[in-house]
């Protein structure tokens, strides 16, 4: 395949002539091009020796009018005849262009001139990285349905420890072949009813019960759902998290509400995903006004909440039920429980808790999905979207 390689300007630059020949070593062409900050830091000609083709540095040439105006517009022809286009490092000021679509150099323009897959590898400071502006630019430019590698944690070239540096090579290369691969619709026809997010149940009219669920997996599943073709209701507690595009979302609160959308919506639902961390308790009462301090131990009197994947098993439809299990210990046994005591066909277990590297609040997860057969799959560690997908892959398999 015919890939541009986009170096912008940080320390990892010279990390990139590594990675363009690790590209052409699997079978790739390779078209560089570098920002006017990234040849501070790597000279084209490294990048010309190693992939053999002239490197890209300038969208306007100073050498005669006529090749100023052949340049202007060859990132049109560079745009037309590449299948991806990759930036490896993504600096934080180009993660901030390409998001807001300013094209003020070659390597913006090309990026607007692109209709391919684009994969992005970001490297910056790690106080970069997490600032809400850089955060907010990820945003924007996954929800477009880029695919961003994630830094490492490392020592970092300002001599602080954190993520931020440019993810290990292998990674970046894995990243490529998977956004080269076609789109399969293989979910074409199903419509998935996702539940995520946590429940909130309502003690008075400033207070609640509820948990740590962040909403992520069901997100991620609901996002990587939709992209394979299926129609998703995605069914959503009170979570910071804009839906997907193009999925149909039923705003909830309470366990109660959830569930009577989940029943509401079950006619042409052909799997169901219960992903929520529903809390299971609920106040007895619900003070009409705010429950005043006093000096006195107060103690609280709760009720159970629907179990709503119970139910679904109970009434067992013309539709696949996966459930999850949120489990602190006995990830195993407790999976192989809720898998027969609520009539699951998959329940999909992580281990969480608040120092977990995975699991509720985390971008990441690790799990073992639990299978009727007996047989339990453990997946590694990835992120929640590259969990999603084989959850999804898992649930194909079962359909069959
Ligand atoms: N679940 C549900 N309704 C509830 C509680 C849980 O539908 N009131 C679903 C969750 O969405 C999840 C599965 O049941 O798919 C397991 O949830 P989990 O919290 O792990 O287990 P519990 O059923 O609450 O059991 P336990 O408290 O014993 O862990």
């Amino acid at each position: 395949m015919r890939i541009v390689l986009g170096v912008s300007g940080g320390i990892a630059a010279y990390k990139a002539a590594e990675l363009a020949r690790s590209l052409m070593r699997n079978g790739h062409q390779v078209q560089v091009v570098l920002t006017r900050a990234a040849e501070e830091f790597i000279r084209p000609l490294t990048f010309a020796s190693l992939t053999g083709q002239k490197v890209i540095t300038d969208l306007f040439s100073s050498a005669s009018p006529e090749a100023a105006l052949s340049s202007s517009v060859e990132h049109i022809g560079v745009a037309q005849e590449h299948d991806l286009l990759l930036v490896a490092p993504a600096t934080a000021n180009l993660l901030a262009k390409f998001a807001h679509g300013l094209a003020d150099d070659f390597l913006s323009t090309l990026y607007l001139a692109f209709r391919g897959p684009v994969v992005l590898a970001p490297a910056m400071n790690n106080n970069m990285w997490s600032h809400p502006a850089t955060d907010a630019n990820l945003k924007t430019l996954r929800d477009r349905g880029h695919m961003i590698v994630d830094p490492d944690d490392g020592y970092l070239a300002c001599g602080t420890y954190g993520p931020g540096r440019l993810a290990e090579e292998a990674k970046i290369l894995a990243a490529v072949e998977q956004a080269l691969q076609p789109k399969v619709l293989d979910l074409d026809g199903e419509t998935i009813l996702i539940t995520a997010g946590p429940t909130q149940e309502a003690l008075d009219p400033v207070r609640y019960l509820t948990n740590r669920s962040s909403g992520k997996m069901g997100y991620a599943l609901a996002e990587a759902a939709t992209v394979r073709g299926a129609h998703v209701i995605l069914v959503s507690g009170p979570v910071a998290l804009a839906p997907p595009t193009g999925v149909e979302v039923v705003r909830i609160t309470t366990a109660a509400e959830m569930r009577d959308a989940v029943f509401a919506n079950l006619e042409h639902t052909t799997v169901v995903i219960k992903c929520a961390a529903v809390a299971d308790f609920r106040p007895s009462t619900e003070a009409k006004q705010k429950i005043k301090k006093t000096a006195a131990r107060v103690s609280l009197e709760l009720d159970p909440t629907p179990d709503i994947l119970a139910e679904l098993g109970r009434k067992r439809g013309n539709w696949l039920l996966i459930g999850f299990a949120a489990e602190t210990e006995n990830l195993r046994e407790e999976a192989r429980r809720k898998l027969e005591t609520k009539n699951c066909d998959m329940i999909v277990a992580n281990l969480v808790g608040q120092n977990s590297e995975t699991g509720f609040e985390s971008d990441a997860n690790e799990v073992v999905l639990a299978l009727r057969t007996g047989e339990f799959l453990p997946l590694p560690k990835a992120s929640k979207r590259e969990i999603a997908e084989q959850i999804l892959n898992q649930i194909l398999k079962l359909r069959k």
